[in-house]
């Protein structure tokens, strides 16, 4: 127990004396005369995968912003790990476990996919990233791009372009460079957004393997309803920038307030 006791906060979340892997405190970000978020609690204990669901516009890429130091906050704070970062920057957040992909693709499209893993595993390994070193396949950022890929099903595409892979492979591959910097915390944006169905399943089962064979936190937005009920153990509704609601997803599926936002629209 936390001891702690906000609206929209589980106080029951992870053990004992343990900090959360996430916390956000009384969140709000203010652009100009709009409030974008206001007053987001809420704790991810260690370990569990958090589905976040909203309307188009509700905030929920700007709240990941805000925790990965995309953007600073008008108030409130970020914590990993019971770590402050509200005011870190992006780096330090990654330095520090965090890890994102983004709504649209952030590979390089034109190396290949093996090139384009390897960079992420040598930015982990602590050397400079670059294009201009040779890639040798024998290298120990090499051998771990070649083993990443492995894990996500894609060694077979090692050395296509990454700009000619359909959106499913892609975002494995953007989830094996994700992989390669050993992130604690992963925030997903809309992973299934243009992939193909028949790739939909190959997908979710990469994203589980982040939960359960690296014991990532994983916060995911997605509109593909039955992913999520498939993966998350939490739901997370945002609506015009407000939490309306968090816990399991038949609680939130009950939840009158949810379903009153919901009228009419698809989530
Ligand atoms: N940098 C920004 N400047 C002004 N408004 C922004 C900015 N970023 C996001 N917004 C606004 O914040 C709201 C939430 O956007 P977003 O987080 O992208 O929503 P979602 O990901 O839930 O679709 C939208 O109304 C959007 O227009
Ligand atoms: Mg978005």
């Amino acid at each position: 127990m936390t001891g702690r006791s906000r609206p929209g906060v589980d106080a029951d979340a992870g053990p004992v004396g343990a900090a959360p892997a996430l916390e956000v405190r009384e969140l709000s970000l203010r652009i100009g005369g709009a409030q974008i978020l206001e007053d987001i609690s809420f704790t991810v204990p260690t370990g569990e995968i958090v589905g976040v669901i909203g309307p188009n516009g509700a905030g929920k890429t700007t709240l990941f912003n805000l925790v990965s130091g995309v953007h600073q906050p008008t108030t409130g704070q970020v914590l990993l790990g019971g770590r402050d970062l509200t005011r870190a920057s992006i780096t330090a957040r990654a330095v520090a476990g965090l890890g994102r992909t983004f709504q649209t693709s952030s590979l390089f499209p034109g190396l290949t996919v093996h090139e384009n893993a390897r960079l992420a595993a040598q930015v982990r390994a602590g050397r400079a990233i670059s294009l201009f070193t040779f890639p040798r396949r024998g290298d120990a950022a090499s051998r771990r791009a070649t083993e990443l890929l492995e894990e996500v099903g894609l060694g077979h595409r090692a050395d296509h372009r990454a700009g000619d892979l359909p959106h499913g492979d892609k975002r494995k591959l953007e989830i094996a460079m994700l992989l390669a910097t050993d992130p604690q915390v992963v925030l997903l944006d809309e992973p299934m957004a243009g992939v193909a169905s028949g790739d939909v399943p190959g997908l979710t089962e990469v994203i589980r393997g982040l939960h359960r064979d690296h014991g990532c936190t994983v916060l995911m937005v997605e509109h593909h309803m039955e992913v999520l009920l498939g993966l998350v153990e939490r739901v997370a509704v945002l609506h015009f920038g407000h939490l309306l609601a968090m816990d399991t997803p038949e609680a939130v599926m009950a939840d009158p307030t949810v379903q009153s936002a919901y009228l009419g629209e698809s989530v």
